[in-house]
């Protein structure tokens, strides 16, 4: 299936690039990636800083689009007119996919030396790894239940994290009242994908969310736990304004900043975005989980995977996984980019209270089997389903479809595309 799509791009694109297209600059990493906003900007500039230590220059692929789905379709045609980036920022189902083509470098050399292996969780490397090999370098991990409130909105109101999903349609029915936003949303599918992890979770709990969207079992993908969950979703599409449609996620984060909006359910890249506009966590926003959530860490991974181009291109790529692996990389990334490192070594100084829970409760999570890879980011299914799944959310977030009606069509969604 991957492999014919990368063929049919291949056939509607023009040959010819061929050998030279990877005769690169040794000296020089492209890297290709979708972090466009301003606190995703600031946080690849520790990268960039430290591969130029190492020697190298870093040439700068952007392909703007939050989610990443722009630059996977870039990608795509690229590696079908053979003339892939030297390093791409990666997703879950999609580093394991383009690593049985034989597109990916090996990074054993690396990861052997500086003892990989040790750093990383369990359900990290299982995207990082294929057949025992190192293919990705992860920087960072994510985690997508999360709610940001804006805390002036909420101290004005009297309002407290809600702990139960009932009292957050009562807290939005206030906010409302009082003549703000309740939910700042941006309307494009992997935005409402993201909604939809927590929404499953909290209807759920860790162990249907696996059996649901990792395992796709037919019985509990057609549950009536499973209409709770669309239920839920069907609630938080009344809590939005009527612009929602299309909106990027940093302009929805930037609503709760200025206080036209009072909450957003969104990975903590958005943490980012505060920090970048110079806001303090517990100070200026609130941190925490979706209700019904709590305890349970929902993680969306970027890992950087190199292609292979050849001997020149290997110390350059070497070295560009040693920077995303790097320590003090690791903690001064992710301290910008609102999430934690993918290496469990890294102290929690200098990471605020939002990040310093993230690391807590990743540990807890991981003990209790509590840890989930995320449906919306590729890292509870791979592609096929995936996208079949984001079209009945999607289509359900934007008409008045009942909830028993779409748990139906999931169902068929996702046996169809197995
Ligand atoms: C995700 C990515 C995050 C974040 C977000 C918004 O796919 O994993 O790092 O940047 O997109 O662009």
């Amino acid at each position: 299936m991957f492999k014919k799509q990368i063929i049919a791009i291949a056939a509607t694109l023009l040959a010819g690039h061929g050998a030279s297209a990877l005769a690169a600059d040794a000296k020089t990493v492209e890297v290709m990636h979708w972090w466009t906003s301003g606190g995703e900007a600031k946080a690849l500039g520790v990268l960039k800083d430290n591969l130029k230590e190492r020697g190298y220059a870093w040439k700068d692929s952007p392909i703007a689009g939050g989610g990443g789905e722009a630059a996977r379709t870039v990608l795509k045609a690229r590696v079908a007119s053979n003339n892939p980036p030297d390093a791409i920022q990666m997703l879950g189902f999609t580093i394991p996919e383009y690593a049985a083509e034989g597109y990916l470098a090996n990074l054993d050399p690396v990861a052997t030396k500086e003892g990989w292996d040790k750093l990383v969780p369990p359900p990290i490397q299982r995207f990082s790894k294929v057949d025992g090999h190192w293919i990705a370098a992860p920087v960072d991990v994510h985690r997508t239940n999360w709610i940001w409130a804006n805390k002036k909105i909420f101290d004005e109101l009297k309002l407290t994290p809600p702990k139960t999903f009932d009292e957050l349609v009562t807290a939005a029915a206030a906010i409302r009242k009082a003549g703000y936003i309740p939910l700042a949303h941006g309307g494009q599918p992997w935005q409402e994908a993201t909604i939809f992890d927590s929404a499953v979770m909290s209807a759920g709990g860790p162990k249907f969310y696996q059996q649901a969207l990792v395992k796709l079992d037919t019985g509990a993908l057609g549950s009536k736990t499973m209409e709770k969950a669309f239920d839920q979703m069907r609630a938080l599409r009344g809590m939005v304004d009527p612009n929602f449609p299309g909106r990027d996620w940093n302009l929805a984060t930037s609503m709760v900043i200025s206080g036209k909006a009072a909450m957003q359910i969104m990975g903590d890249w958005a943490k980012g975005e505060f920090a970048s506009a110079g806001k303090k966590a517990n100070v200026d926003y609130l941190c925490f989980q979706y209700p019904g959530t709590e305890g349970t860490f929902i993680f969306n991974t970027d890992q950087f995977a190199t292609f292979k181009k050849g001997e020149a291109s290997v110390p350059g790529e070497q070295a560009f996984a040693s920077t995303i692996m790097d320590k003090g990389v690791q903690a001064r990334f992710n301290q910008i980019k609102g999430s934690i490192p993918a290496r469990l070594d890294v102290p929690e100084d200098g990471f605020d209270e939002c990040g310093k829970k993230s690391m807590t409760d990743l540990r807890s999570a991981l003990k209790a089997d509590a840890m989930v890879g995320s449906f919306a980011h590729g890292h509870a299914m791979p592609d096929g389903p995936k996208t079949a799944v984001y079209d009945v959310v999607t289509h359900f977030f934007n008409s008045n479809q009942s909830s028993a009606d779409a748990v139906k069509a999931l169902v068929s969604a996702v046996n169809n595309s197995k």
